[in-house]
């Protein structure tokens, strides 16, 4: 059984200027690819909301389905740290027993190893009542797309010299009530260097520039399977939506010309007439 990467590896790695690489995964079958690559930490983002399940924001996503996805996602990452977002509303600062409820059930339905959750220094308080209580949590500042309608829009923070401190005030106070890592979101990469290099905690950067200890990108944005829309922060490694639609409409023109299937994948008679129905395999 290989060792599961902790958050003690994670710190590590920032020690050492090794880079950690993150990606959100939401389904068995791409979680036991990133596994095998051997990808330190995969986020069970809520942004599935919107490239899985088709929401405008990730403001209707519930707990259940985070663990919905998370319970498929943990069945593939032996070694790979899981940490699943613990969705809009689901914890406060000002209700700490229904966030320890909340992360509680993420972590024990969902088979996630750590929790994120966003905001500033608002949050210590939750990290802190989490931490304390043996959950390790990944803090999320900068654009944290939950209030998005407090922000108004997805833009970036932190641009100004007051919210460049309010971030890193942020930062410092969500380390010193126990993240193990923050995650930063759509920060100038100035700024971002600056609070990585401050911090001893890792941090996370996604549209914040290279000088965070590690990356994390959606999934579906890196392989072009989400054609919605294209963040600038992302860069795409392959157009499989591309591959799909090909793949799709080749099925759909042999399915309708009649060249599908063929007798290669179709069953004889004869395991019926001696009487073994149903002892062809179809599956190999
Ligand atoms: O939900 C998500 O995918 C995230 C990452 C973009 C950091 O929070």
């Amino acid at each position: 059984m290989p060792r599961r990467v902790s958050i003690h590896d994670l710190r590590a790695m920032k020690q050492r200027g090794d880079k950690i690489a993150m990606v959100t995964c939401y389904d068995y079958t791409s979680a036991k690819i990133v596994e095998e690559l051997g990808f330190p930490i995969v986020l069970v983002g809520d942004s599935l909301g919107m490239v899985v399940l088709g929401h405008e924001s990730t403001l209707r996503v519930t707990l259940d389905m985070m663990i919905h996805h998370s319970k498929a996602v943990s069945r593939a990452l032996k070694k790979a740290m899981l940490v699943i977002d613990l969705p809009f509303a689901s914890y406060s600062s000002s209700d700490l027993p229904t966030s320890l409820k909340n992360a509680g059930r993420a972590m024990a339905e969902g088979g996630a190893q750590a929790v994120k959750v966003e905001g500033g220094r608002r949050m210590a308080p939750v990290v802190g009542t989490l931490a304390a209580s043996g959950i390790p949590v990944m803090g999320h500042i900068g654009l944290t797309p939950q209030s998005i309608h407090m922000i108004g829009g997805y833009r970036v923070q932190g641009r100004t010299k007051e919210a460049a401190d309010r971030l890193m005030a942020a930062a410092l106070a969500l380390e010193d009530a126990g993240a193990f890592s923050i995650v930063l979101e759509l920060v100038p990469a100035p700024l971002a260097q600056q609070i990585s290099e401050k911090l001893t905690i890792p941090t996370i950067g996604i549209g914040a520039g290279p000088g965070c200890d590690g990356q994390v990108q959606v999934f579906h944005d890196i392989m072009g399977m989400y054609e919605d829309f294209l963040p600038k922060h992302a860069k795409r490694y392959a157009n499989v939506a591309e591959v799909i639609r090909k793949a799709a409409r080749a099925y759909k023109e042999d399915v309708e010309q009649g060249r599908f299937p063929t007798a290669g994948q179709s069953f004889e008679m004869d395991a019926v007439l001696d009487g073994k129905a149903g002892d062809e395999p179809a599956k190999p």
